[in-house]
């Protein structure tokens, strides 16, 4: 069976390279039999044709290949063998369970690849290998739910990474650490419950960063510090009761616009605090303060913070004062009560000394 199978392997290997060096060779393009190849502009269009694998016939030169819409379930080790001038590579919505170890690796040159809308539970280790001039990758729509330390590590020319819509609750720190020319990530609906120091370390570069609706509600307070370029932070629909200032004091940006509501807000006075403070940092920007609704205290449940103004505060600030008036009030108290008994005693006293001189 095994033999059988590896028979397969290298009999297919045969054909592709057959067919490689008759393209090659006499400059013939063969297009794959259900596509349409457009030979001026080098494009292969291969949508929704029932394709259960990679057609192994493209002509030479292609630097567009369309795949989405089929029913692929797992790419092949070396499928893409052989076309080093692809460029972009489109394969959503194509059922696609498994990449198999080198699957993509003879990519050299691949710009974009589009993975959205399959049915991957997880990258292999390496995925990336090879892929170092991709610059897009759209994985969003698909079923992750770890990012190990290897899988992405190679994509050191990458620009956007789509990651949305998975089912990722943990991603190893140094997941993102071969992504220094990061500029959009998005992490929207996944199951994050916070926010690590260490993630983002070289993300200078990151300009858009994108997590809302997952479950965060930890952010470490030095996980945002390394961010120089961000001009925008989604936090909204998160699990975030509070925040701590000096998370975003750490922003050391030019303009930065953060989305944070429809969390579950504690709305007291250091939160008001909080809001505060971010207000009169210059580059730091609420965008949607007026959204910030309060969840409990459940006599302000729906309240926004807004609204509140500065009332939080002062409720605080009077009872401090209340507290430092009846505190004052009763040492007063104790101070006259013992100068009258010391005045008492020494009219007693003076009045004792007359009668017995
Ligand atoms: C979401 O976060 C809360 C803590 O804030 C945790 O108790 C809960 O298990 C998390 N849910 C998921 C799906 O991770």
């Amino acid at each position: 069976m095994g033999s059988e199978l590896k028979m397969l392997v290298s009999s297919r290997m045969m054909i592709r390279v057959a067919i490689l060096l008759l393209n090659t060779a006499s400059g013939f393009k063969l297009c794959p039999g259900s596509c349409l190849c457009y030979e001026s502009s080098d494009l292969v269009d291969c949508r929704s044709r029932g394709l259960v694998q990679v057609p192994l016939s493209v002509p030479h030169g292609t630097w567009l290949m369309d795949l989405s819409g089929n029913k692929l379930t797992e790419v092949r080790t070396r499928s893409f063998m052989g076309l080093w001038t692809l460029k972009i590579l489109l394969m959503s919505n194509s059922s696609i369970r498994t990449l198999q170890p080198q699957s993509l690796s003879s990519l050299q040159f691949l710009e974009r690849l589009d993975l959205s809308f399959n049915r991957l539970r997880w990258l292999p280790e390496d995925f990336s290998q090879g892929l170092s001039s991709l610059q897009e990758l759209r994985l969003d729509q698909n079923l992750l739910q770890h990012l190990d330390s290897t899988s992405l590590a190679d994509l050191e020319n990458l620009r956007k990474l789509d990651l949305s819509y998975n089912r990722i609750r943990t991603m190893d720190v140094r997941a993102l650490g071969g992504l220094s020319r990061l500029r959009l990530l998005n992490l929207e609906g996944n199951r994050l419950n916070v926010l690590k120091e260490g993630l983002l370390s070289r993300q200078q570069s990151l300009e858009v960063l994108l997590l809302s609706h997952n479950n965060i509600s930890v952010i470490q307070t030095e996980a945002l510090a390394p961010l120089r370029s961000l001009t925008l932070l989604g936090l909204q629909a998160n699990q975030l009761q509070h925040i701590k200032f000096k998370t975003f004091l750490m922003l050391q940006t030019t303009t930065t616009h953060l989305q944070m509501s429809s969390n579950p807000w504690t709305c007291d006075c250091d939160l008001q605090r909080v809001f505060g403070k971010i207000h009169r940092v210059r580059h730091l920007r609420v965008y949607d303060y007026g959204d910030i609704i309060c969840s409990t205290p459940a006599q302000l449940a729906g309240s926004s913070l807004a609204s509140l103004d500065s009332q939080l505060c002062l409720a605080e600030t009077a009872s401090v004062l209340v507290i430092s008036i009846t505190v004052t009030i009763a040492v007063l108290g104790a101070v006259v009560k013992a100068e009258k008994n010391r005045k008492t005693k020494q009219a007693v006293s003076e009045a004792e000394k007359q009668e017995h001189p």
